[in-house]
């Protein structure tokens, strides 16, 4: 049995706790009534946005693993705070603010002994899946140019609010993603260039990204990003 607990209940988390719920295995079913068991008892740290509180709980409410489902600000208390508490973790994107941040998290979490997965969830969506699968079984070829792209006009604000008042919105928030499929697809990257731009004069950060990138292997990719890009809306929906 592996026991889950959960930290944060916004936007997101909701998917996190359905994502638990819908697991396949005995062991995953246990620790989703895990944390609906104690979701109650613990409720109270999210809601005053205490790391201490949430280490507290992780100390004590004898977990096997964290989801820590919250904003990136508070990923380096937690995920530290997990380590201390010998708990294996599984963090939101982005995973730090700083590279720092990053490999601070990553040398406690080496210390403590305990594995930390970034919740970096695109590239293990079905289409992307698919062609990884076809990608890999020479369906194309050997692939000299990718592009991925994501653009949409869809209301992320309303939902998200903290997007809207944040210096660094799209290649933070959706780009990551989008880099990682690149990332998947095509290997690691030697050498990029950006430009970025801000359409929407309401919010502070960018809302559009293009990404050239040289591939290690040899394929050049061009990620692009935009929020500011009215068209029939692909936005995924639950
Ligand atoms: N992977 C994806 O597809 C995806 C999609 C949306 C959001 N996210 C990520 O999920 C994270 C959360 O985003 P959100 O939109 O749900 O934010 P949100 O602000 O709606 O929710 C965050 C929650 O965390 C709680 N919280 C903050 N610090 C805490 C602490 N120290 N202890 C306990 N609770 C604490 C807040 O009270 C809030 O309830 C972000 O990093 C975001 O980028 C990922």
């Amino acid at each position: 049995m592996i026991k889950v607990g959960l930290i944060g209940c916004g936007f997101f988390a909701v998917n996190q706790m359905q994502g638990w719920a819908d697991a396949e295995g005995p062991a995953s079913l246990r620790s989703a009534t895990a944390t609906r068991t104690g979701w109650p008892r613990w409720a109270r740290a999210s809601a005053s946005r205490s790391a201490d509180d949430a280490a507290r709980m992780m100390r004590e409410a004898d977990l096997d693993v964290v989801d820590i489902a919250t904003t990136v600000p508070s990923h380096r208390p937690l995920v530290t705070a997990a380590a201390e508490a010998r708990l294996h973790a599984i963090c939101q994107k982005p995973f730090a603010e700083t590279l720092e941040d990053a490999r601070a998290m990553v040398a406690a979490m080496e210390r403590a002994g305990r594995v930390l997965m970034v919740h970096e969830n695109f590239r293990w969506q079905s289409p992307i899946r698919a062609v990884l699968a076809a990608l890999r079984e020479d369906a194309v070829g050997r692939p000299f140019f990718g592009r991925v792209s994501f653009r949409s006009g869809y209301d992320v604000f309303s939902g998200q609010p903290y997007l809207a008042t944040d210096p660094r919105f799209i290649i933070q928030d959706l780009g990551i993603h989008i880099l990682d499929i690149a990332r998947a697809l095509f290997g690691e990257v030697d050498r990029l260039s950006a430009s970025t731009a801000r359409v929407n004069p309401a919010i502070c950060g960018e809302d559009v990204a293009t990404i050239l990138m040289d591939h290690a292997g040899g394929v050049t990719s061009l990620v692009d990003c935009s929020y500011a890009t009215r068209r029939d809306e692909t936005f995924p929906r639950p």
